[in-house]
C-alpha cells in the first residue's frame, strides 16, 4: 500500500479474530513485520469501549499464543494500534459514523477483514462503497464459505464485482497459508525428480486426509446449515488436490497459478445422481471417547436437533479428467472427533513393474501438513544381514528441524501479510471459487435425492466402516 493503511474487522468480537486475525497480527507485530503506521480497527456490535476492546482481545491473545512467549511490553506497544468501533454492519447509516470515525487527515489505504457470515458480504461492500470507504486503493478480504451454494457464490461475487475490481479482492483459503502446502509447490516445481513420475504412469492413487479431534466448538449456528463437505472439502482439500494435480504455472504469480488450478476444478469428474451411493460417504459422530474422555454425539451438543442430518465427515472419490491423471483415483476425506487431529497427502506410487524380491511395497511419499510439517518417502531397503530381505524405510524431512525454525508460522500470518502486500497468488479468484461450487453442488443434491442420510460412527474412530469400503473397492486401504 502506498499510504498509511487501516484494517478493518468487521465481526472483531467474534472467534475468528480474536483467535486468530489478532494473535497472528500480534506476531507480526512483534517480529517488525507490519507497517509502522497500520491501525487495526475492530468493529462489531457490541458497545465497548476502545480500552475495554484492547482488554478483550490482551485475554484472548494471552491465552492464544502463551505457548510461543506472550510479552506484555510488546503488547502494549501493538494494543496502541487497536481501535474499536461499535457498530451494526448491516446498517448502512452507521458507515457514514464510521467513516467519521476514521476521521482521515490524510489519504489511507483501507482492508477491509470481513470475518463475518458471509450472509453479510454483499450488505457491507454495498455499504463501504455508499460511504466512500471502498476506493481503488482498498482491499476487501472474504472467509471463507464464499456462500453455500453455486447460486448464492455467484450472487456474492456479482455484488462484490460491483464495488471492488477483482485484484482488490482476497478470498481466504488459510490452507494455503500453511508452510507445508507452500512446500508442496517447491517440490514439485522446483526439484525435477518427482515431475517425470508425476503421473498416472506411476501414481496408483491420491490420498488427502484433514481429520480433526475436535467437534464443532460452538460453532452450531454455523456449522448445522453448513456441514462437512460445505466447510471443508469446498475449499480446503480442493485445494490440496488442485495443488497435486495441477501443472506448473509459466510464472509464480497470482494469475498463473490459479489459471492451472481453475482447470483441475473444472476437470474433476463430477459426482452427481446415484454416483453418491458408490463414491461418497457421509457420516455423522455419536458418542465415544477422544484422549480418554467421553464426547455426546453430533445431535445432543447444544442447539442442535435430535434430527439433524448434517454430516460430520465425508470421503469421497473422484478422478482429475486429463492426460496426467487419467484413471487415478483421488480419495478425499475429512471429519470431526475423528482419532487424531492428522492432514496429509499420501501420493501412493505404482509397485514395481517386474518383481525381484519376495517382499516388496511400492513407494508412497507422504506430504504432512498436521501435526508436524513434514515430508517422507517410503523406499524399500535391505534389512541388516544374512539374506536379501527387504524392508520399508522412510526418508523423512522435518521441515521445522531442517530450517532450525524456532517458531511455527500461523497462516494467518503469511495470509495477512500477503494482503497487505497485495499479493494475491494464495488466496482464490472468484472462477475457482465458483468452479468448486459447481463440483460440490451435485453432491448434496444426489444426498437430497437419495437420502443419503449421514452413517453413524463413534467420536474417536476413523468414520464409519463404508468410508474403507470406498478404498476397498478398488484394491486400496486408507494409510493410517
Ligand atoms: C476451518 C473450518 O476453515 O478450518 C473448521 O471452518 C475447521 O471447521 C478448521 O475446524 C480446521 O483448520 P485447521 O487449520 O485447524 O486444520
Amino acid at each position: 500500500m502506498t499510504h498509511p493503511c487501516d484494517m478493518l474487522v468487521f465481526g472483531g468480537t467474534g472467534d475468528l479474530a480474536l483467535h486468530k486475525l489478532l494473535p497472528a497480527l500480534y506476531h507480526l507485530h512483534r517480529d517488525r513485520l507490519l507497517p509502522a503506521d497500520l491501525r487495526i480497527v475492530a468493529l462489531a456490535r457490541q458497545p465497548l469501549g476502545r480500552d475495554a476492546y484492547r482488554a478483550l482481545a490482551e485475554r484472548r491473545c494471552r491465552a492464544q499464543v502463551a505457548r510461543t512467549s506472550f510479552q506484555a511490553e510488546t503488547w502494549q506497544s501493538f494494543a496502541e494500534r487497536i481501535d474499536y468501533f461499535a457498530m451494526d454492519a448491516s446498517q448502512s447509516a452507521h458507515y457514514g459514523r464510521l467513516a467519521r470515525h476514521l476521521d482521515d487527515a490524510g489519504p489511507r489505504g483501507r482492508i477491509h477483514y470481513l470475518a463475518t457470515a458471509p450472509s453479510l458480504f454483499e450488505d457491507i461492500a454495498a455499504c463501504l462503497a455508499n460511504a466512500g470507504l471502498a476506493g481503488s486503493d482498498a482491499r476487501i478480504v472474504l472467509e471463507k464459505p464464499i456462500g453455500h451454494s453455486l447460486a448464492s457464490a455467484l450472487a456474492i461475487n456479482q455484488s462484490i464485482g460491483q464495488v471492488f475490481q477483482e485484484s482488490q479482492v482476497f478470498r481466504i483459503d488459510h490452507y494455503l497459508g500453511k508452510e507445508t502446502v507452500q512446500n508442496l509447490i517447491a517440490l514439485r516445481f522446483a526439484n525435477s525428480l518427482f515431475e517425470t513420475q508425476w503421473n498416472q504412469n506411476h501414481i496408483s492413487h491420491v490420498e488427502i486426509t484433514v481429520a480433526e479431534q475436535v467437534g464443532i466448538e460452538g460453532r452450531w449456528g454455523y456449522f448445522d446449515k453448513a456441514g462437512q463437505l460445505r466447510d471443508m472439502i469446498q475449499n480446503h482439500l480442493l485445494q490440496l488436490l488442485c495443488l497435486v494435480a495441477m501443472e506448473a504455472p509459466v510464472r509464480f504469480d497470482a494469475e498463473a497459478v490459479r489459471n492451472e488450478k481453475v482447470k483441475i476444478l473444472e476437470a474433476l469428474k463430477p459426482i452427481a445422481g446415484l454416483d453418491v451411493k458408490d463414491r461418497t460417504v457421509r457420516g455423522q459422530y455419536a458418542a465415544g471417547k477422544i484422549g480418554g474422555q467421553e464426547v455426546p454425539a453430533y445431535y445432543f451438543e447444544k442447539n442442535v436437533d435430535n434430527d439433524s442430518d448434517t454430516e460430520t465427515f465425508v470421503a469421497l472419490r473422484t478422478e482429475v479428467r486429463n492426460w496426467r491423471w487419467a484413471g487415478v483415483p483421488f480419495y478425499l476425506r475429512t471429519g470431526k472427533r475423528l482419532a487424531r487431529k492428522c492432514s496429509e497427502i499420501i501420493i501412493q506410487f505404482k509397485p514395481v513393474p517386474h518383481r525381484l524380491f519376495q517382499d516388496g511395497q511400492a513407494n508412497r511419499l507422504r506430504i504432512r501438513l498436521q501435526p508436524e510439517e513434514s515430508i517422507s518417502l517410503q523406499l524399500m531397503a535391505k534389512s541388516p544381514g544374512k539374506g536379501m530381505h527387504l524392508a520399508p524405510v522412510e526418508l523423512d524431512l522435518n521441515l521445522a528441524h531442517a530450517f532450525r525454525q524456532k517458531r511455527r508460522w500461523d497462516a494467518y500470518e503469511r495470509l495477512l501479510l500477503d494482503v497487505i502486500e497485495g499479493d494475491s497468488t494464495l488466496f482464490m479468484r472468484r472462477d475457482e471459487v465458483e468452479a468448486a461450487w459447481r463440483w460440490v453442488d451435485p453432491i448434496i443434491g444426489g444426498w437430497h435425492a437419495y437420502y443419503q442420510r449421514p452413517r453413524p460412527y463413534p467420536a474417536g474412530s476413523w468414520g464409519p466402516e463404508q468410508a474403507h469400503s470406498l478404498l476397498e473397492q478398488q484394491g486400496h486401504a486408507w494409510h493410517e
